[in-house]
């Protein structure tokens, strides 16, 4: 449980609030898919900590991303024509670089060359990496992009989608490091999940309710291990790497993937983007068109059409209970969200309001990790009030090593090895 200031601190993004200027001076943050963004094609809109912005690819593939109003008179940079290298407003026709100099201003005579080089809106660093264009909006130099694990694989053996969600960025942050959910929540696909995939261990999540847990403070945030005994007298182990603030990387299945990807980007006070996927150290999961989940995923998938960009999304809101298909529990879906495993996460955090009250929780030993977590927040924006780095030293520069880990440990073998 937190105090309401506690929550306050740790929740809100927009305008100064500390916790949106941390992201802001110390993250690359994620912004969009790297495909929504295709060369001379319509500029996206991108919100992130309450402030709109413009993205786009230019002819010669280059992204970029700048304020969204227009250097001349503020009409929005959404609606530009995206052509020649350039953005061109359709106002007056000014032209607006990758770099966010102006490189025409038509409406001005004489010398509107002369003009156009003195003018400039704000642009920002980007990299396009593990299928996500990244950006850092801070105000100094941009520091070096930490790497990830599937940030450094081939493009085609990362395959990840986005949900658009309407709570605050926490909760969705919460829901990656609650190992404990997964037997309960998306029972369903879990069950599905195990008897489709003989190397499968995640079914092991379904006898084993209230998991034990050790959490480490690490140099980018904590890793949180989730222990199941079996009855072998074995444990399965399921270790998340949480990258503070917004990166989850949690383990993958066998035979499914390596690793799975929960990334929130973080929109505004009430709203994020989460970022959901897989990837596979080995092989290909895709073939470069993303036009469907891999086939080794088809069992967390249900009735709802794929939609790469709102891939958790759901019909309805709280009056007709998002759409939940009371018939299908009866006929034994636990859930009842029968769309897919994603939007089983959606649907939960969503419910608990724009931000959750946590003032009147009553946490239970299985939610370890997530207190660990609000608490090493509150310490980084500590830290960062002292101009002290949010973690440590330094966040590390490359993470491209801190796999997740879900393993099975011998009956021999004492939990202090689990990681
Ligand atoms: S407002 Fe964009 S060119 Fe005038
Ligand atoms: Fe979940």
């Amino acid at each position: 449980m937190l105090t309401h200031e506690e929550n306050e601190r740790l929740t809100r993004i927009e305008g100064d609030a500390p916790m949106g200027q941390l992201m802001r001076e110390q993250s690359w943050i994620p912004a969009c898919l790297s495909f929504q963004l295709q060369a001379d094609g319509a500029p996206r809109r991108v919100r992130l900590l309450g402030t709109d912005y413009v993205a786009f690819r230019d002819t010669r593939g280059r992204v970029g991303f700048l304020d969204e109003a227009c250097p001349h008179r503020n009409v929005s940079l959404v609606l530009a024509r995206n052509e020649d290298c350039a953005l061109t407003c359709i106002f007056h026709g000014w032209r607006i670089d990758v770099t966010g100099q102006v490189i025409e201003a038509p409406t001005h005579a004489p010398n509107a060359e002369a003009f156009a080089s003195r003018i400039r809106t704000r642009s920002y660093p980007v990299v396009d990496a593990g299928g996500l264009i990244w950006v850092y909006l801070g105000e100094g130099a941009a520091p070096r992009f930490p790497h990830l694990p599937f940030t450094v694989l081939p493009e085609r053996h990362v395959w990840v989608t986005a949900t658009e969600c309407a709570c605050n960025w926490l909760q969705g942050v919460e829901a990656t490091l609650d190992t404990a959910h997964i037997g309960t929540l998306h029972r369903s696909y879990i069950t599905s999940l195990a008897a489709n995939n003989d190397a499968n261990t995640i079914g092991q999540t379904l006898g084993a309710l209230a998991p034990g847990y050790e959490v480490e403070d690490t140099p980018y945030g904590i890793d949180a291990s989730g222990l199941r005994p079996l009855p072998d007298g074995s444990t399965y182990v399921r270790t998340t790497r949480w990258v503070l603030p917004f990166v989850s990387l949690v383990p993958g299945n066998p035979g499914q993937s390596d690793g799975v990807i929960f990334i929130v980007s973080p929109v505004d006070d009430h709203n994020h983007v989460l970022f959901f996927g897989h990837w596979s150290l080995e092989s290909p999961m895709h073939d470069g068109k993303y036009e469907r989940m891999p086939e080794t995923h088809a069992s967390i998938v249900g009735d709802r059409p794929f939609d790469i960009e709102n891939f958790g999304g759901f019909t309805g809101g709280r009056d007709d209970s998002w759409g939940q298909d009371r018939e299908a529990m009866k006929n034994g879906h636990f859930s009842g969200f029968t769309g897919n495993l994603l939007q089983e996460d959606t649907v939960t955090q969503i419910s608990m309001g724009p931000i959750v009250d946590r003032t009147r929780e009553h946490l239970s030993s299985s939610d370890v990790a997530v207190i660990h977590a609000r608490r090493a927040l509150l310490r980084a924006l500590d830290n960062v009030a002292a101009g002290r780095p949010p973690v440590g030293d330094a966040l590390p520069d490359d993470l491209s090593d801190a796999h997740p880990v879900d393993r099975i440990l011998p009956a021999d073998r004492a939990s202090a090895d689990a990681r």
